[in-house]
């Protein structure tokens, strides 16, 4: 099988450190390198958390740290979901490798440079170092594949009740990111919000009975506190949607929209506004994820699990 060349970027963060996990438990995956970017924490913490992450599941690829703050907006960290840490709850081992003596926007650059074939992108934080690639090397865009995102919400948002946090912390850039042509498959909140993991489903991870997957499990404990505080049943684990469906799309409904980004006014800056009715005759422009097969995505975060006690052998 030809694996599918990936570049993950993200603000762990508890959901982006599991969509990793899964990422990098899945045969279907190359991962090319990791990048980190501020949104749910600093941009120091996130990338001290994606250091951490990536020497726990044994992931040695080229890895930089990305652009301190969005390209407009003022930062927006989310301690209230994440902890002061970004990444609070189990303790993680202290990072086993450098950073690349470059940043993330030149690491993903020289990547896709090099890459014989197209490669696709995996951000699940603000689109910050999308979209300042896209504005520092246009020459590559036609080196990317697609973006499987995680981001906005075509029915509501989280953070407001228009935006969707990820895209409310750096709106210009996925604007950038949404107009620039780019196939996207989108993981935002009408699919993320269904991809819930219920406390029977943390034991059954806990289960694997590995020091990955019992980190895993208290993750998902951690992110479940916040959400059950906002009575929600489980924890949605909104990043690993994006890396599911790259390897698992049939698990998933996904309709084809026109979205555009909304980067101003009162109420609805950060808003991701899908065209349902064609009204603008725009061709679409995302593959917007509506659906899941919740518990065929709890098995696939299991199966990860069970990954890292087979490695270890
Ligand atoms: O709104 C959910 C998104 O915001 C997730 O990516 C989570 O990690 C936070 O970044
Ligand atoms: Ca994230």
């Amino acid at each position: 099988m030809n694996k599918i060349p990936i570049i993950l970027d993200g603000d762990p963060g508890h959901d982006d450190a599991i969509a990793w996990v899964l990422a990098n438990a899945s045969k279907e995956l190359d991962i090319l390198a990791v990048t980190s970017c501020c949104g749910n924490q600093t941009i120091e913490k996130t990338t001290y958390n994606m250091m951490r992450i990536c020497t726990l599941i044994g992931l040695h690829v080229p890895t930089a740290k990305g652009r301190k703050r969005p390209l407009i907006s003022e930062p927006i960290i989310a301690p209230t979901v994440h902890g002061e840490s970004g990444l609070d709850g189990p303790a993680l081992p202290e990072p086993d490798f450098e950073l690349v003596q470059m940043d993330a926007v030149e690491l993903m650059a020289k990547i896709l440079r090099e890459s014989k074939e197209q490669v696709t992108l995996v951000p699940t934080g603000p689109l910050t170092n999308i979209a300042a690639l896209l504005l520092a090397h246009p020459e590559l865009k036609e080196k990317i594949k697609q973006i499987s995102l995680m981001g906005g919400g075509v029915q509501y948002g989280n953070w407001t009740p228009a935006a969707e946090f990820n895209i409310l912390v750096d709106p210009e850039a996925a604007d950038i990111v949404f107009s620039s042509g780019i196939p996207i498959i989108m993981a935002g909140l009408d699919v993320t919000e269904k991809a819930m993991i219920f406390p029977e489903d943390f034991e059954r991870i806990r289960a694997a009975g590995n020091p990955v997957a019992s980190v895993v499990a208290d993750w998902l404990e951690f992110f479940y506190q916040f959400h059950r505080s906002m009575g929600y049943e489980g924890a949605p684990v909104h990043d690993a949607v994006a890396v599911a469906a790259l390897i698992h799309p049939e698990i998933m409904q996904m309709e084809d929209y026109y979205v555009e980004v909304e980067t101003e006014g009162d109420f609805c800056k950060g808003a991701t506004v899908a065209d349902f009715r064609g009204v603008l005759g725009k061709k679409p422009n995302a593959k917007v994820i509506m659906g899941i097969d919740r518990k065929a995505f709890a098995d696939l975060l299991v199966e990860a699990a069970k990954y890292y006690g087979e490695v270890a052998k």
